[in-house]
């Protein structure tokens, strides 16, 4: 069926009329919006990161949590149980891991899976830990099989069994290891095989952030980085951050380089808006892949539903990122469902794109 175009058009959130947003060809060079850190962005953000739960804002249920077995641990002075942290880059695994070492008190040393390719790399770092520390392991599901046989007596018997010699001759040695805590962090938890998943004792989910949040979360960081911005202005920049606090914090910093030269003083939400607009980052936090996702489905579907496949060849994205970045994000703000048949794109994702949803269609039909 023709998309059947309609001159009145649906406000958007900021009343600003209506238009048909054309999704550009390619991608842009520079993505604002992308979800991981970008190279040299992990050093900027140390300056921002929150050290303490009172400063990490939102994620009310994960808190919970956490404060519940941190203070439970301390009273029965044991360690806390391993701890598995899922959910899309950027939502603060990272930042939670080395918080819950210092609320429990004790050091934190941080690798990532990829590091650990050779079984000494992970012999070598569970010797030296200390009781109590926290071990975190940040993309754990990257973890080489080797290692990862190595990990599970380490975590559920705190000991090493080594095996020295080769053939006939080998003997393996068992080496007790202090008790700790292995914190892991993935954005894929259905990567992880079941016997390493069922060694965490806690296993929980970060979700996307609300507007409110990520309001919360700009003012903090401006006033880290000395800059004035009113709440409104927060709320501009938190809107188009995608429920992701890499993100607002990065939208933060660009807007702050454009009050600057344009010596508007404060961050408010008419200079958060120029700016965003100028530096293409679409009012909801949609990229140039999200956009493309949703416009081929309406466009040449007629609004789904489509094969994952399909949208990956689409959009040029392997279908892994668009499982577990684009899609997540889209069905939360609710523009895109997904069915048995395929992804569906939803009349808000039509009114966003300024198509007309398929029902008021067929209404206008004779
Ligand atoms: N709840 C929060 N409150 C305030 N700031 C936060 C919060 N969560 C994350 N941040 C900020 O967002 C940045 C990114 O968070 P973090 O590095 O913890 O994400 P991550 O989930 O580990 O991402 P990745 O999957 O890419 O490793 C941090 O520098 C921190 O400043
Ligand atoms: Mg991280």
């Amino acid at each position: 069926m023709a998309i059947i175009s309609s001159k009145k058009q649906p406000p958007e959130p900021n009343g600003q009329p209506k238009q048909r947003r054309p999704v550009a060809s390619s991608p842009p060079k520079e993505n604002l919006l992308q979800p991981e850190a970008a190279v040299d962005e992990g050093k900027q953000e140390e300056s921002i990161r929150p050290h303490r739960f009172a400063d990490y804002i939102g994620q009310k249920d994960l808190k919970d949590v956490l404060e519940i077995a941190i203070k439970a641990a301390k009273s029965r002075g044991e360690v806390l149980d391993h701890l598995l942290l899922y959910g899309p880059p950027g939502l603060g695994k990272t930042t939670m891991a080395m918080i819950l070492a210092s609320e429990m008190g004790v050091n934190c040393k941080i690798t990532s899976a990829p590091a650990l390719e050779r079984p000494r790399d992970i012999v070598g770092l569970l010797v030296n830990l200390k009781p109590g520390d926290v071990l975190f392991i940040d993309e754990i599901h990257r973890l080489s099989r080797m290692s990862e046989e190595i990990l599970y007596p380490a975590m559920e018997d705190y000991r090493l069994d080594i095996t020295i010699g080769k053939g006939s001759s080998a003997k393996t040695r068992s080496i007790p290891l202090s008790k700790y805590t292995l914190v892991g962090a993935t954005t894929r938890v259905g990567a992880l095989t079941s016997p390493l998943r069922d060694r965490f004792g806690l296993i929980q989910k970060l979700r996307f952030y609300e507007v409110d949040e990520l309001s919360k979360i700009v003012l903090r960081s401006a006033q880290l980085l000395q800059t004035p911005v009113t709440e409104d202005g927060a709320t501009e920049i938190a809107r188009r951050a995608r429920g992701t606090p890499r993100i607002a914090n990065r939208l933060l910093k660009r807007v702050r380089d454009y009050a600057q030269v344009k010596l508007s003083g404060e961050i408010n939400e008419k200079v958060a808006a120029e700016a965003l607009q100028l530096f293409q980052v679409d009012p909801c936090g949609l990229d140039w892949t999200d956009r493309r996702m949703l416009s081929v489905i309406i466009e040449n579907f007629n609004g789904g539903p489509v094969g994952l496949e399909t949208i990956a060849a689409a959009t040029g994205e392997d279908t892994q990122t668009i499982e577990e970045v684009y899609e997540p994000y889209l069905m939360q703000i609710g523009y895109l469902s997904r069915t048995t048949r395929g992804r569906v794109a939803t009349p808000a994702a039509y009114k966003h794109l300024g198509f007309k949803p398929p029902n008021e269609q067929l209404s206008l039909l004779p």
